[in-house]
């Protein structure tokens, strides 16, 4: 089974082709990362108008590197929901037109869903198993129990996790996109330089969420001992010892997610599973099976889309073509 998988929920144009579920025929990014940078971030309007001009260079090119020809197609799985509406319709918009002139069945995916789904691609894992999604918008874990099946535990009940590392960046001015930048500038820091507060939810309803409003803004307010000079390495410990608590606060959510379940396997997924120390942390939980993607699966991609919508598609089932984009989707 041969399936096309395109992505334009944000700032990423990317399209794959991936064959039995499984194996990556092609996986074409075209990241807009430099028309959004004087700006500090994605604007809507500009990804959706470079969505239109990509687009169909990016799906011929993944079809080239795949080798194949559009009519072997046997579906196609198209990231719908959530994101950006605008450029959500891009994609949509045209896996509906290859689609109806092709006539295979669509599939309108979770992006969301499918990040989480992303590990599959390279491993063979069991359900049910804790799941981590971590990336710019969202921050959730849950118990997974099929590849359709899972009930959320936990979520952010403010900003989400790579907002965090986003914002914290864009205020320091470390530069554009923030996440990897921290990452980079922590590997030369001290964790323990600035005593950040943790955010106090770990008890009744709220075991498993988490919050970063409080981290951010305590992070943010150190900008005048920041300035003052309070370290020679000020970028460093500041991104340092905010990553330090930005990610053991996820890490003692999903400890006690295991502890509770008995469920011995995490899976993560998102953008946020490029962290370094994130992923350090995983293999680190002792008597667990942790596994995320490789970098190039962490972030936005056609082929996490894909394989997830080869999934249904194998199953017979799939979209009409009144699929349209939703950019929101209700937990
Ligand atoms: O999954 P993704 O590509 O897009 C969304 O669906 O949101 O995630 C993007 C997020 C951004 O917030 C970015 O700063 C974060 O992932 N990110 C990282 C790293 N690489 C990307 N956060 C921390 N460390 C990284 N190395
Ligand atoms: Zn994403």
């Amino acid at each position: 089974m041969l399936v096309l998988g395109i992505e334009s929920s944000c700032d990423e144009c990317a399209a794959s082709v991936i064959k039995d579920g499984k194996i990556i025929l092609s996986n074409v990014i075209a990241t807009q990362i430099e028309d959004h940078k004087i700006y500090m971030g994605v604007v809507p309007e500009i990804a959706s108008r470079i969505h239109t001009q990509w687009i169909s260079g990016v799906v011929k090119e993944s079809l080239e590197i795949a080798g194949i020809e559009a009519t072997e197609l046997d579906g196609i799985a198209v990231a719908n929901r959530p994101g950006l509406s605008g450029s959500l319709l891009v994609g949509v918009s045209f896996a509906k037109g290859l689609a109806y002139s092709l006539g295979i069945p669509i599939i309108g995916v979770d992006h969301v869903k499918a990040h989480l789904y992303a590990p599959h691609l390279e491993y063979d894992i069991e359900y049910p198993y804790i799941g981590l999604l971590v990336s710019g918008g969202h921050t959730v874990i849950a118990k997974v129990t099929g590849f359709d099946q899972m009930e959320i535990m936990g979520s952010t009940i403010d900003d989400a996790c790579g907002e965090a590392f986003d914002k914290v960046a864009k205020f320091y001015n470390f530069g554009y996109p923030g996440g990897k930048i921290i990452d980079d500038l922590a590997k030369k820091g001290d964790p323990k330089a600035f005593n950040f507060p943790r955010s106090s939810l770990h008890k009744g309803d709220h075991k498993y969420d988490v919050s970063y409003s409080g981290l951010k803004t305590a992070v943010i307010n150190q900008i005048d001992q920041f300035w003052d000079g309070v370290s020679e390495k000020s970028p460093e410990n500041i991104a340092a010892s905010f990553q330090h608590i930005a990610i053991d606060v996820l890490i003692k959510r999903v400890q006690k997610a295991i502890k509770d379940t008995g469920i011995k396997r995490v899976v993560a997924g998102g953008g946020v599973t490029a962290n370094s120390y994130l992923r350090e942390r995983l293999l680190e939980l002792r008597g667990v099976n942790s596994y995320f993607p490789s970098l190039s699966l962490c972030t936005d991609n056609g082929a996490m889309i894909a394989s997830y919508g080869s999934e249904f598609l194998k199953r017979g089932i799939s979209d009409d073509l009144s699929l349209t984009a939703i950019s929101r989707v209700m937990a």
